[in-house]
């Protein structure tokens, strides 16, 4: 198949780039660098450097394509916090030029990568069809890119699988590929950068959660076990029963703060420096996935099973590329 992946020198679209090649696949990476790494961009694929807003350059870029994985976008809940015009431009206006582009190449498989985020705090078990009512601009821009899709998919537009991705987590597991934010607001990769005395000590926003050990839980998903679920997504969104299907990704399994912290000092071997911080606002006592329906339509289940499994990864990442991807400079 001929895939166009945006935001694919990014941390999770690198992933599923490196998926794709392997299963034969024709890559084109469309992206601007914003946020992505050129040297995530394997010499392989075709590498388009362009805004996604720019529909000379989305149209161009998508001639000749079976399917989009769209990945570009803003991904920070503070930074929407902060500045909720730059999500809303980013995440829904220039994702509905790309989606008149795709329309212009004739491209209608879109796989679209939204999060956990757009169902805001749980109220009950959190499958597709919890009530959707997020509490960040983050969370919000990502539900109206999704309703957009819906409402294309209805009069046969697109047809296309938004995928709710929990905690990506992780990095590729022959460590060529990891995760490289430039302002990181991921706890793996911000514990091992505490425990290798890379930054000062972490927080824990709060401890006194009603949850086993008072901090909170969310769910780690490998980021290799999301790259394979977009692929098979590829598939799938051709014989879903409905032209527009939210699935959740995630693995079923909450692990907590504490939990995760001690995980890295199991994996490294080294105590990671924490304090403990009062709660932040908007952040749920437990963020966890069911997963029924990604194995029912995708036939995906999570390979990488354990916390210290997904921590390994990111800990070889981390020791190999001390600089992120700036080391291979
Ligand atoms: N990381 C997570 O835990 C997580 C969880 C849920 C959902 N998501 C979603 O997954 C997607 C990828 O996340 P990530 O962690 O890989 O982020 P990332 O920042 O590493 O990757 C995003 C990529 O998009 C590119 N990009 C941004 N704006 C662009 C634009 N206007 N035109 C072209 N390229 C642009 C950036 O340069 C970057 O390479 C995002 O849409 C995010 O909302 C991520």
């Amino acid at each position: 198949m001929r895939v166009a992946v945006t935001g694919g020198a990014g941390y999770i679209g690198s992933h599923a780039v490196a998926e794709l090649l392997t299963l034969g696949h024709q890559v084109t990476v469309i992206d601007d660098l914003s946020a992505g790494h050129a040297e995530a961009v394997p010499a392989a694929t075709r590498f388009v450097r362009a805004d996604i807003g720019d529909l000379v350059a989305m149209t161009t870029a998508l001639d000749h394509h079976d399917a989009i994985i769209h990945f570009a976008g803003l991904l920070s809940v503070g930074g929407s916090m902060k500045d909720p015009r730059s999500y809303f431009q980013t995440n829904f206006i220039k994702g509905l030029v790309l989606l008149d582009a795709a329309k212009a190449a004739g491209v209608s498989r879109f796989i679209f990568s939204s999060t956990c985020a757009t169902y805001g705090v749980p109220r009950g078990p959190l499958n597709e069809d919890h009530p959707k009512e997020p509490v960040n601009p983050y969370g919000v821009s990502k539900r109206a890119f999704e309703q957009v899709l819906e409402a294309y998919a209805r009069i046969g537009q697109v047809r296309a699988i938004a995928l709710r991705y929990f905690n990506a987590a992780g990095a590729r597991r022959d460590g060529s590929l990891g995760e490289d934010h430039t302002h990181e607001e991921h706890l793996i990769p911000l514990a091992i950068d505490a425990a290798a005395g890379r930054r000062g000590p972490l927080t824990i926003y709060g401890d006194d959660y009603e949850t086993p050990d008072g901090t909170c839980l969310r769910d780690y998903i490998h980021v290799d076990d999301l790259a394979r679920a977009h692929v098979l997504a590829l598939d799938a969104v051709e014989r879903t029963e409905a032209p527009f299907t939210p699935i959740n990704l995630g693995t079923g399994r909450g692990t907590s703060v504490r939990e995760v912290i001690q995980s890295v000092e199991r994996v490294t071997g080294t105590k990671v420096p924490h304090s403990v911080g009062p709660r932040r606002p908007g952040d749920p006592p437990a963020l966890v996935a069911a997963p029924q329906r990604s194995l029912a339509i995708l036939g995906f289940e999570p390979q990488v099973a354990s916390i210290d499994e997904i921590v390994e990864t990111a800990w070889k990442w981390r020791k190999a590329h001390p600089q992120g991807y700036s080391s291979e400079r």
